[in-house]
This record gives C-alpha cells, structure tokens and sequence, in this order.
C-alpha cells in the first residue's frame, strides 16, 4: 500500500507505477537523503514537534538502513516511487510509530530539492578534486617543456612559434577557471530548502536555519514557492559540466592531431590507445576521440534541463523529477573522463624533434623577419610587404628564412645583415616575446609559478 492511500480506492496501474518511478535512478540520493532527514528529525525534536523517543528511533533506524545500504544486506525496493518514498517507508517498517512521525512539516518537494542539493555539492567537491590533478600533471608536464619548440597555429596553419609548456599552459587556465565557476556554483548550491513544504511552509514552528546549519549549508531560501521550484543551480551545475567537457574536448581534438603521422608531436602509451582488427600497423587514440564524442550529451543535458524548466508554472511540477537523470549523466561522464584523460596526458611521450622540425618549416619567423626590419627603421608595413615577397620567394627556390644566402637578402632589402640569422633563429623568437602570458621561458616559468599558487591556494 502506498503512503498516500488515504485518498485513493485503487491501487495505481503497474505500468503507472514503472512510468511514475524515478527509484531506478534516485536511489543514487540515498545518502543525501538520509542525512536530510536526520537534521530534519533534530530539528522536529528541538522545537517540541516530535519527541525525544521518536528521535532516536528515527536515528538509529536511518543509520541501520544507511549501513545496511552501504554493506550490501539491504537491497533498494524498486517498487518503491522514489528513494524518499523506499527510505521512509523502510523506516516505518523498524518503528512503525516514529517512523510515521519523520516526515511531519515536510513535503517530498523541499525533500528531494535539498537532496539534489546536498549531492550536488559533493559531486562539486569531487569534479574539483579530479580537475586540480589534471592541472598538477599539465604543469609538470609543462615545466619539462620549456624550451621544446613547436610551431603555434591560427586556422590551423603555423604562425608563430612558442613551446610545447606555453601550449600546455592555455589548458591548465581552462580548468582553473571550471574549478572558479564550480566555486562559485557551490555558493548557490548550498543554501537549504528545508521548510518550505510543498510550496507553502508549514504551520508547524520549525527552525529551518537550524536544520541547515545541521547540514553545514550557507543560508536558507527566502521564498518557499522558488525553494521548491528552484532547479537553477542545476543547470548552472550542468553548465559548468559542459564548458569542462568543451576544454577536454578541444584538449582532445590536438591529442588526436599530434598523435596523427601527420604530426607526430606526440605518442601516447600503449595502455591509452587501443590497435585496429584489421589493420595491424594502426595505434588509435580512442580515448581522446571518445572523450571528444562524450562532450556532446553533456552539452545536451544543459539543453535539456533548460527546455524542461522553461514552461512550469510555480511551484514543483512532476516534470522536475527529469532534470535528475540529465544531470546524474552529466557528472557521471565528466567523472568519467577526467580521470583517464589525465593518466593519458600523464603517460603520453613527447616528440620535441618532431615539433621543431615542424617549426622550422612553416616560416613561422616571418613576423620576427618584418619587426627586424622594424627595429631597423623601416615601417611595420613596408617590412610586412618585403618579408611576403621573401617568402614567396623562398617557397619558389626551396629556401626558408633561416637558410636565405645574406646577398639574396640584400637583395630585397640593403639593411639586412650577418644578424638576421640571430633574430630569426626559432629560440629568439619565442624567447624575445619576454610579455607576460607570452611564450617565452621566463614568462612561462612566472605563469606556471602562477598557477601552482593558486593550486596550492585551493588545495
Ligand atoms: N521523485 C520526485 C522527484 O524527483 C520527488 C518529488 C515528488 N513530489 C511529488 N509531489 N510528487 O521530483
């Protein structure tokens, strides 16, 4: 019999009961339940509600029914409608009397809001955990890079060259920014929504700053329609979710370019790529192309939560009980990826040769040719125009800049001397961009000391 039998003559349809069902994927929750309403009992007993014999009853029959969840000898009722429904009702079985007492000045609508709460803040606290190591393995990756040379791209064509630290770098930024923007979610995860019933409170003297100081949240919702109404932190959540995705999916995406014979700036380990059935001499970067693949449902979950929301009137709809799988899905494959993309980028080998090599032939010292020029008294433009023809000519003669005979650059220009060949060398490119944030060793060591700061600070 279900907990609402009163009012009904009919048990519900079976098929309704799988439709209605949300225990095959709540169940998750049944912690940040059960932490819930041990704060929620406190408080009932606290303020004369519920007395002390009932309290401890609920006490002792929610932490058997935790450790017994936890151990494995109790099995969640897939029956059941919910995890709240399975949990209070597996109560009321042990204490028939207290049992029945918990959910007195509650409602399963501030219920599962603040349980979505109180689980989102954990899995917050995780995602940050796994996004401080992959930012540990990028710097230490990175400081053994300082002065591998490697050519930077726009549209994908070489255009300047930098070191494969600097490149390394612009990720470690990416998640340092996800960790501030769950941070910052967090502030608005962590507020209580206990209390505000079914929309309306209650008519019973409760203390809900208490119940959620209890749970060690920040502040309470000050409006009882919007604290069970409220799904934005979720999808603020999923949001951030998605923009991590997006980094790993890009990082990804140059993972399998460089791994590509095309590139070959990198090889990852054989634990972290996988062969082909019909072609032997193939080395796949599944992972890399998995993680990109996986980007796209999480981005689509965001989507989903939002069109989902868009049409409620106030306050709990049933159609709010969606937003859990989206989100559950969400963290799952974000918590899935972290993890081994860090072990792929920890364990993958570097091919300096390979990116110097690449550097050197895509005359991505042009530039540098043109601000020599500069710093020689000519106009930024002229330079630009003498260089474009340099090249050209190069290109037609199977020269590159750093191997143009001295009268052939006289040739174009009398102000070049014996010191275009220094100025143009790849290791004073990179290194006379001394700007911060730039390329150069110095640079990259002060933005890499940086972000181990704020690592540490975090940490
Ligand atoms: N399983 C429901 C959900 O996830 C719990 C709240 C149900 N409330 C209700 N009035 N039917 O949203």
């Amino acid at each position: 019999m279900v907990l609402w039998a009163g009012r009904f003559k009919k048990e519900v349809d079976e098929n309704v009961n799988a439709f209605n069902s949300s225990i095959s994927f709540d169940a998750r929750m049944y912690k940040q339940d059960i932490t819930g309403s041990m704060a929620h009992a406190k408080m009932l007993e606290k303020q004369g509600i519920i007395n002390k014999q009932a309290l401890s009853e609920i006490q002792k029959g929610l932490t058997d029914i935790l450790n017994e969840l936890e151990n494995g000898t109790l099995e969640f009722d897939y029956n059941a409608e919910d995890i709240h429904m399975f949990i209070e009702s597996e109560l009321t079985k042990r204490y028939p009397i207290s049992g029945k007492k918990l959910h007195t000045a509650r409602s399963r609508n501030d219920q599962v809001a603040l349980d979505l709460r109180l689980y989102t803040r954990d899995e917050i606290k995780e995602i940050k955990e796994m996004l401080i190591s992959l930012i540990e393995v990028i710097v230490k990756t990175a400081l053994k890079h300082t002065n591998t040379i490697m050519p930077g791209y726009t549209h994908l064509q070489r255009a300047q060259p930098i070191t494969f630290a600097h490149h390394l770098m612009a990720y470690s930024e990416m998640f340092y920014r996800d960790i501030c923007r769950l941070d910052d979610c967090y502030k608005r995860v962590n507020i209580s929504p206990l209390g505000s019933g079914a929309l309306a409170t209650t008519t019973y003297p409760i203390d809900r700053m208490m119940s959620a100081k209890l749970l060690n949240m920040d502040d309470i919702t000050h409006n009882s329609l919007d604290g069970v109404s409220d799904r934005d932190y979720a999808i603020e959540f999923a949001n951030d979710l998605a923009l991590i995705m997006m980094h790993l999916s890009r990082f990804s995406e140059e993972m399998i370019l460089w791994c590509s014979w095309e590139f070959k700036y990198i090889e990852l380990d054989d634990a972290y790529a996988t062969g082909s059935s019909i072609m032997p001499q193939k080395k796949n970067p599944d992972i890399a192309e998995l993680v990109r693949g996986k980007s796209a449902r999480v981005i689509n979950h965001v989507s989903s939560l939002l069109t989902m929301m868009k049409g409620l009137p106030l306050a709990y709809n049933k159609d709010m009980q969606e937003d859990k799988e989206a989100l559950f899905d969400a963290i799952d494959t974000v918590k899935l990826c972290l993890p081994v993309f860090t072990d792929m980028i920890k364990t993958m080998r570097i091919n300096k040769d390979k990116m110097k090599e690449a550097a050197a032939k895509g005359f991505i010292n042009a530039t540098d040719c043109a601000d020599y020029l500069v710093k020689h008294g000519l106009a930024f433009r002229d330079a630009y125009k003498i260089v474009g023809q340099l090249v050209a000519y190069c290109i037609d003669n199977d020269f590159v800049l750093e191997t143009l005979p001295l009268h052939i650059y006289k040739d174009f220009n009398e102000i070049f001397d014996e010191t275009i060949y220094d100025a143009i060398s790849l290791e004073t490119c990179v290194n006379n961009r001394l700007v911060d944030g730039g390329p150069a060793k110095e640079m990259v060591e002060k933005s890499i000391a940086i972000m181990k700061q704020k690592i540490g600070e975090i940490k």
